[in-house]
């Protein structure tokens, strides 16, 4: 029987291994999972075993918005193609943060040939590790270096460049950018702010508003992250990027003034996650807003503060993501 031949690989890849696994049929019913995947997706065994994983984790649908699968093992079940080694960020519906896997993919087929059940290998990777593979290591390192310099003044900012970054990665993801800007995107969102290390931590974590002098002492980050960030050649893009993250469409934005498309991609991306996470997260001097309230703030100020069409993208995207796409950034 294919099932039993189904049951066997996972049972082997489970004892000898400690990977999750995860078996669906033809009609992305799981079939099998070990607990090993319930511990890494924070799921319950009988949760997930004989219900679709379409409709448990993507909303019913193969494909995210723009065109790519939901995740490897559902585009090896459509295609009848195993994958090998994808990265992917999978955040499960309700929970805040999610986690890197790699991820193999097996097929087994019918007599006919046609894919019975598709196998999904999961192992949990360091998410700095699928950028590493794609930059220098020395300049990973750099990188990590920043991200610990930040932590150690300022938790909240360590804390809110991660969920920036997380929410660039996928932005950009569900954009279908290429592979160098989505690099380019999660490598922006973790350094964007790094130019508040210069900044006391009496203003930075002031609960009452800003006075003109230090408002001033605050707009000056931007500039002073680039400029630490150009230190290194290869920096030279990134450095552009955090330059101009808090200029905004209409040109009343910083350092520079800069309009429209005259302000880099990312940076009017990463402006927009930037304050959706400021918004719905809980800070020393505000309570949260609420996903929809964050949502409409930033549908008001499409156009003025962000880029109209991406703004609007980027309403999609966490809309989707909110309404069970599992295959998703951490996201409130
Ligand atoms: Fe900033």
């Amino acid at each position: 029987m294919r099932k039993d031949i189904a049951y066997r690989i996972a049972q082997a890849v489970h004892e000898g291994l400690f990977h999750g696994v995860l078996v669906i049929d033809s009609e992305f019913r799981s079939v099998f999972l070990n607990q090993a995947l319930c511990d890494m997706w924070k799921v319950k065994q009988q949760d997930v075993l004989h219900h679709s994983v379409l409709d448990l984790f993507c909303n019913g649908n193969v494909k995210k918005f723009g065109g790519a699968y939901q995740g490897p093992l559902i585009e090896t079940m459509v295609t009848g193609r195993e994958i090998s080694g994808s990265e992917v960020y999978i955040n499960m519906p309700g929970q805040k943060e999610g986690k890197w896997f790699l991820v193999n993919t097996f097929i087994l087929r019918d007599e006919s040939g046609q894919p019975e059940y598709a196998l999904g290998n999961y192992i949990v990777i360091d998410k700095f590790k699928v950028f590493e593979n794609k930059l220098n290591a020395v300049n990973m390192n750099i990188i990590k270096a920043f991200c610990k310099a930040i932590g150690v003044r300022d938790i909240y900012t360590m804390q809110h460049s991660e969920n920036v970054a997380a929410l660039l990665v996928g932005l950009t993801e569900y954009m279908r950018l290429s592979d160098s800007e989505v690099t380019m995107a999660y490598l922006a969102g973790i350094v964007h702010d790094v130019g508040k290390i210069g900044i006391s931590e009496e203003i930075l974590n002031k609960p009452g508003r800003l006075t003109e002098v230090e408002y001033e002492i605050v707009k000056r980050h931007p500039s002073k992250g680039a400029d630490i960030l150009q230190e290194v050649d290869e920096f030279a893009t990134l450095a552009h990027i955090v330059r101009h993250h808090h200029e905004r469409y209409d040109g009343k934005g910083y350092p520079n003034g800069l309009q429209e498309e005259a302000i880099p991609r990312i940076s009017r991306m990463l402006t927009i996650c930037d304050a959706y996470d400021a918004m719905t997260s809980v800070r020393c001097y505000c309570s949260p807003h609420s996903v929809e309230e964050a949502l409409e703030e930033i549908k008001k100020c499409a156009g003025g503060q962000f880029d109209p069409e991406l703004s609007s993208i980027f309403i999609d995207f966490i809309r989707e993501c909110n309404s069970g796409g599992g295959m998703r950034p951490a996201l409130q």
